[in-house]
């Protein structure tokens, strides 16, 4: 595909032979006569590079620079200089501009700077490409744990690889939803198509919508350029709708049509445009509840919902929490160059009977940390924050929302039995000593000797 070119300039003769030189060159190239046109062209062309005069009637060489630049477009600019004055050379380089060239120009000369500007800029276009795939490959290596319930969601995860089937995450904070999702994305065949995140309880409702459906110029006041929408930038990859819960019923409907027809339309647009994109949702609220509330469209919850991938609180996989803390210890040892070897039996078993509410998160935070304060080899109890040792206050406010009373209870039962006596436990539950004992029969929790 030949490579899109606009030349900036109000000199005709100029302007006219270098666009007859670089069309025989196989560019693609449009000429303007004032930087404020430019900027228009810009806005709607899809250009490669830019050459531009620097003496310009209204806004100069060295403004359109700057401005382009503002647009954090990989845009190449190289710019023209009446005389080979260093100093408005300097002024457009440091403006941004990827080079210069003086006049009279030399035909060589510029052909072979716009070679070298292509060049750079496809270079970096592949970098970021590159970097992209190999994060990906190594997404299942970043997946730590040895429990069954994740070796068989990594399995399931390799199975919908060839897939686009939309795909639901749910789960508390602080699960891995997020480490998933991307492991679904880069493992799928559109692995080289973008992933595009974006969380739906962090932006404003109005904001979310131009967000995700992009607008032309002049749609609202305040859209003063035209801006892609995610689902548009997605095309052929996939879009991650974090905190899908969040999303109010006026987003929901749209999304809806988005999945049904494939289609979206940017604000201040009439026609609407094809897209392809896989949705990949997550959230950690109860979205059957919500559905069955009427918070939650069902139309939507079905189709984002084809395949489901739970993952459990950490609580629930014990065996993954020294696993884990293993492998964070390493990470953070190897960063701040520490040589931290291990986690002794006390803090092992602190870290085991936690209950985690902020689940593998939360895990990797206190690690860190404890890498951090530590002066020997090894991580102790004392460097482990007071949540986790025994005299901390139990209940939580976040496991108080993530547990059932009765599973609350069981729990509370289970790590305190050791230290404390009958009444003491029932005192603390508000329980009598009948009904703790009624509850331990029930549960087959036997009284310790
Ligand atoms: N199995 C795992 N192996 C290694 N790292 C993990 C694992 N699960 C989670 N993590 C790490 O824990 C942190 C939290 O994970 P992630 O952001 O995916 O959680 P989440 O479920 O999206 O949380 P939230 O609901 O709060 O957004 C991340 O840094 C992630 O890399
Ligand atoms: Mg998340």
């Amino acid at each position: 595909m030949a490579e899109k070119i606009l030349i900036v300039e109000d000199e005709e003769t100029l302007r006219e032979s270098l666009k007859r030189v670089l069309s025989h060159e196989g560019y693609t190239v449009d000429t303007v006569n004032s930087a404020e046109s430019g900027l228009k062209s810009i806005e709607e062309g899809n250009y490669d590079l830019i050459i531009t005069d620097i003496i310009l009637p209204g806004i100069d060489g060295i403004e359109l620079v700057r401005r382009v630049r503002e647009k954090i477009t990989d845009q190449a600019v190289i710019v023209i200089t009446a005389y080979a004055s260093l100093e408005t050379a300097v002024g457009a380089l440091r403006a941004g501009a990827y080079d210069y060239v003086a006049k009279p120009i030399i035909h060589e000369e510029i052909k072979s700077t716009i070679r070298n500007a292509l060049k750079e800029k496809a270079l970096r276009a592949e970098n970021l490409i590159l970097k992209k795939q190999i994060e990906g490959r190594y997404d299942f290596e970043k997946i730590i744990g040895q429990s069954k319930v994740i070796t068989s969601l990594i399995d399931e995860v390799k199975k919908i690889a060839g897939s686009k089937s939309n795909t639901l995450l749910l789960g508390e904070t602080g699960t891995g939803k997020e480490l998933f999702a991307r492991a679904v994305h880069y493992n799928s065949s559109r692995r080289d198509k973008p992933f595009v995140p974006i969380n739906c309880s962090a932006i404003p409702d109005n904001l979310l919508e131009s967000e995700l459906f992009g607008y032309t110029k002049g749609a609202f006041t305040g859209a003063v350029s035209a801006k892609r929408g995610l689902f548009e930038e997605a095309d052929g990859g996939a879009v991650f709708l974090d905190e899908i819960g969040d999303l109010n019923l006026s987003l929901q409907a749209k999304l809806l049509r988005v999945i049904d027809d494939l289609e979206i339309r940017p604000l201040g647009r009439v026609q609407s445009r094809k897209v392809d994109i896989r949705i990949i949702t997550a959230t950690n609220r109860d979205i059957v509840k919500a559905v069955k509330e009427g918070t939650f469209r069902e139309d939507l919850y079905y189709r984002i919902n084809v395949v489901t991938l739970k993952l459990p609180p950490l609580r629930e996989r014990k065996e993954d929490i020294i696993v884990l803390a293993g492998h964070f210890l390493e990470k953070y040892s190897n960063e701040i160059g520490k040589h931290i070897k291990s986690i002794n039996a006390t803090a092992q078993t602190l870290l085991t009977n936690y209950l985690w509410p902020g689940n593998v998160r939360e895990l990797q935070n206190i690690i860190e940390r404890a890498v951090l304060i530590t002066d020997g080899d090894t991580i102790l109890q004392e460097h482990l924050p007071e949540t986790l040792q025994d005299t901390s206050p139990f209940p939580c406010e976040a496991l108080e929302k993530a547990f059932s009373i009765e599973e609350y209870t069981k729990e509370f039962i289970l790590r305190y039995e050791p230290s404390y006596g009958e009444q003491a436990l029932a005192d603390m539950l508000g329980i009598t000593r009948k009904s703790l004992w009624e509850k331990r029969k029930r549960w087959g929790i036997s009284k310790k000797k």
